[in-house]
Parts: structure tokens; C-alpha cells; sequence
């Protein structure tokens, strides 16, 4: 049901975080008014099939991967990156199902990745003083006044980037896909190297044999008996856009976003009363909140109360990110406080916005022993609290970037530049996300136990 008060447009009357600043609003309108007559990307039952899954998953019945770019760019929008970021998911998630032992949701950050938060709104080189790089949506990367002027027609132009990933996202998971399950075709060149390499071996095998009976069984390949699903999610940080693709559908009450199946509110424009919480307490679909260190246990149950206030299972998922250093000191009060007032949240671990660091040459990087520190605490924390750790939510992507440090794969500061391709926060590479697949599973299977 439609809260009271709220309206598509009812987050105008409050204070917006990060949004650009346009120089012509006459222009912004009329780019929202074109995209507000455009077809949505997902559809509210996708939508709602999500949420009964995140519901499972806040019942410990499944669990959520989640991962993708920092930010999409309108670059990688083309065939073989989109591929690459299906086939990770698609993998790792394969590892989850059988070394964890429990049914799986896919969530990309992808078709609609496509705007960023700041720390500062501007930036200066020499004596020039330019807007920052806001993603592709809003600004262009480039260094210049005409690229870094917001511009409305990138709303368009994002939506239609998102739209060719998505429509090719449903080709690919419709056929011509199954080859990619094959850990006999993956590349674990880590295996080797990895202090757990017996274990691992020994995973990559059984996955081949399951794989190989359940095609035996079926006489077809298990990409057509067992179909699989991928949902979309961004941060929705851009609220014009997001209110232009917020709809009402047939036979269905409410007002759902229809540019992508599950939107995320960001650590920096959570503040109760801000213009973000009150758009995304209003729409139907289920929802995440990222948490980082400056949270209360007070503020965190207020969030959970007005974002879900009638306790809806699978609504609501609090993306916890505190890194290594805070995270044995955050996590247990927050726990202790949704419980105490017996708030339904999918507790997802990100491990990768509370752990970046600027190295001594000033390159950001994250280092993959505090990734897998937070994760292995965020099981232990929530394990002792008598819950569980629900899902979890990466940077990452298909491709060999050299971007975070560490793994079995021996990646060190002095790589980093060798293929450094990301504008913005530091992302796992194939082999590095492959690993903490194998990790996790490790982990799942453990706090089973
Ligand atoms: C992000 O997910 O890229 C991001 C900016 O995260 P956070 O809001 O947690 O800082
Ligand atoms: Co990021």
C-alpha cells in the first residue's frame, strides 16, 4: 500500500543529497518529460518474484550475490562486457549453490549503474575549477567545461544504454548461455596457487559431476532445465530519473520503479528526513540500504521503521559495509537493536566500500585479506546473534584488471597500474572474485555447522 502522504513527487519538498546541477531547468524537464513516456525496463511481477526470493533469504532459505562495476560506463556498453558480467555471477553463483548448499539470487549492478555520490562537488587542477565526475548519466569523465557540464540528455542516453543491456541480459539467459557452466571451461588458474588448493580442486570437481548428472538426468543441458535468473539493481541517487520511471501498473496496487527490479539508497543520502528515504519508502519494490560506521543502532531502526513499517518480508535488505577496522565494533549493536524490535532484514555484507585505501602513490585499492576479514566476521557476528548474513555485494568484474591487492593469485601494490581500468572504486578481477566465490562457500557451508 501507498504510504500516506507520499507521492511520486513528494521527496521535492525535502533536502536532496549529491543531485547535479543542471544550467538549464527548462531542458531537464523536458528530457524528464521524454523518459517519463518511455517504455519501463522490468516489470512489477520480476519485481515482486524478487521480493518473495529476498523474503527466503531473510528466512536463511537463500542466498543473495550481488555485484557489478563501481559505475557502468556507456563504453562497456557492448556484447562481450555484458557477457563477462553474467558469466562471473553465473559462476560464482554456481559455487555458492553447491559448496554452500543453498539456492541462489543474482542481483547485478548493471543496466542503470550509471550515477555516483561525491565527496566533493567540484574538482581543481592547476588553477581550473570544474563540477566532479557524477557517472556517465549526469557528466562525462573528460576534464573539460563542455564535459562536465550536466547535461540532460544523458538521462536518455542511460536509458537507452540500460534497455540494450538488459534486452541483450534476457537473450543470454534465454539460450546460447549453458556453455558457461562448465568449470571445466572457467579459468582457476588460483586453485593452484591458493593454501586451499586441495579443497578447491575438490569443489570445482563435485560442481562438474552435479552438473553432469543433472544433464545426464534432464538429456538436455542444465542451462535449458534449470533457467536462470538475473535482476537489475543501482543506486537510485539520481531522483529525477527515478521519478520518471516510477509507475503505476494494472491490477496491482502501489507505485513501482520500473528502471530497475531492486534500487539501493547509498551510505551518503540516507539521512532520515532527506529526499531519498522519503521516495524510496514509498515504492513498492524491495529495497536495500547501505550502512557504513556513522550509523547508530537508533538511526538504523528508524530507517528500518519508516522504510518498511508494515514488517514485510524481503522488502528491506541493510547493506552493511564498515570495513575490517570497524566492523567487529558496528555490526553487533545494529543486530542487536533490529532484533530487539523485531524488524524483518536481510543482512548483506559489502566488503569493499568500507575497505578502500589510497596507496603511498595515490592509487585506490582494496586489499582482498580485509575483504574476506569483514565477511568472515560479518557470518561470525550475525551467526552469534542468532541470525544469519543473508547475501552479499561486490565491486567486481569478468575482465583481468589489476586493481585490488592480494589473493591466491599474488596481485601487489606494484601491479596495480598494469591494468587499471576502473574511473572510480577499485573492483575484484575474474580470478580474485572466482576465489572469494570459493571462500564463501567455505564460509556458508561453515556457519551451517
Ligand atoms: C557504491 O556502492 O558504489 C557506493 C558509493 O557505496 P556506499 O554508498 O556504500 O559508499
Ligand atoms: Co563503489
Amino acid at each position: 500500500m501507498t504510504p500516506a502522504g507520499w507521492s511520486p513527487t513528494s521527496w521535492q519538498s525535502r533536502p536532496a543529497a549529491q543531485q547535479p546541477v543542471y544550467p538549464d531547468p527548462a531542458v531537464l524537464q523536458s528530457a524528464l518529460a521524454h523518459l517519463s513516456r518511455l517504455p519501463p525496463l522490468v516489470t512489477s511481477w520480476e519485481i515482486e518474484n524478487l521480493k518473495r526470493q529476498l523474503a527466503e533469504a531473510t528466512r536463511g532459505e537463500r542466498f543473495l550475490l550481488q555485484g557489478g562495476d563501481c559505475s557502468e560506463s556507456f563504453e562497456d556498453c557492448e556484447s562481450s562486457a555484458i557477457t563477462k558480467k553474467l558469466k562471473i555471477l553465473l559462476q560464482m553463483s554456481l559455487v555458492l549453490v553447491h559448496g554452500g548448499r543453498r539456492r541462489v539470487t543474482r542481483v547485478g549492478r548493471f543496466a542503470g549503474q550509471y550515477a555516483k555520490p561525491r565527496s566533493a562537488d567540484t574538482e581543481k587542477h592547476g588553477d581550473t575549477m570544474l563540477p566532479s565526475y557524477r557517472g556517465d548519466m549526469i557528466n562525462r569523465a573528460g576534464f573539460s567545461v563542455a564535459e562536465r557540464t550536466p547535461d540532460p540528455e544523458l538521462l536518455l542516453r542511460a536509458y537507452e544504454r540500460s534497455a540494450l543491456t538488459i534486452n541483450f541480459i534476457r537473450a543470454l539467459v534465454d539460450g546460447g548461455f549453458a556453455d558457461l557452466h562448465h568449470p571445466e571451461y572457467w579459468e582457476l588458474d588460483f586453485v593452484e596457487k591458493s593454501p586451499l588448493a586441495a579443497e578447491y580442486t575438490r569443489m570445482v570437481e563435485s560442481i562438474g559431476e552435479s552438473l553432469r548428472f543433472m544433464e545426464t538426468l534432464a538429456g538436455s543441458t542444465v542451462g535449458e532445465i534449470n533457467r536462470v535468473d538475473f535482476y537489475t539493481s543501482h543506486e537510485g541517487l539520481h531522483l529525477p530519473y527515478e521519478q520518471a520511471q516510477t509507475r503505476q501498473v494494472p491490477r496491482r496496487p502501489g507505485w513501482y520503479n520500473l528502471s530497475t527490479h531492486f534500487p539501493w539508497i547509498g551510505d551518503r543520502t540516507r539521512a532520515l528526513d532527506g529526499a531519498h528515504v522519503e521516495y524510496f519508502r514509498g515504492i513498492a519494490n524491495p529495497i536495500a540500504i547501505k550502512i557504513g560506521p556513522s550509523v547508530t543502532p537508533d538511526a538504523a531502526v528508524a530507517l528500518a521503521e519508516r522504510l518498511n513499517p508494515a514488517g514485510e518480508p524481503g522488502r528491506l535488505t541493510f547493506i552493511h559495509r564498515f570495513g575490517a577496522k570497524h566492523v567487529e565494533r558496528c555490526l553487533p549493536p545494529i543486530i542487536e537493536a533490529v532484533q530487539r524490535r523485531g524488524l524483518p532484514v536481510l543482512w548483506c555484507c559489502d566488503p569493499m566500500h568500507g575497505n578502500t585505501e589510497t596507496t603511498s602513490r595515490g592509487i585506490k585499492t582494496r586489499r582482498f585479506d580485509n575483504i574476506t576479514f569483514e565477511l568472515e566476521a560479518s557470518f561470525r557476528l550475525l551467526k552469534a546473534a542468532g541470525s544469519h548474513l543473508g547475501g552479499v555485494h561486490f565491486e567486481l568484474t569478468g575482465d583481468d584488471v589489476t586493481e585490488c591487492i592480494g589473493g591466491a593469485c599474488g596481485l601487489t601494490e606494484a601491479d596495480l597500474t598494469k591494468a587499471y581500468r576502473s574511473q572510480l572504486d577499485p573492483r575484484l578481477n575474474y580470478q580474485q572474485a572466482m576465489e572469494m566465490a570459493f571462500l564463501l562457500a567455505r564460509l556458508m557451508a561453515q556457519s551451517r555447522g
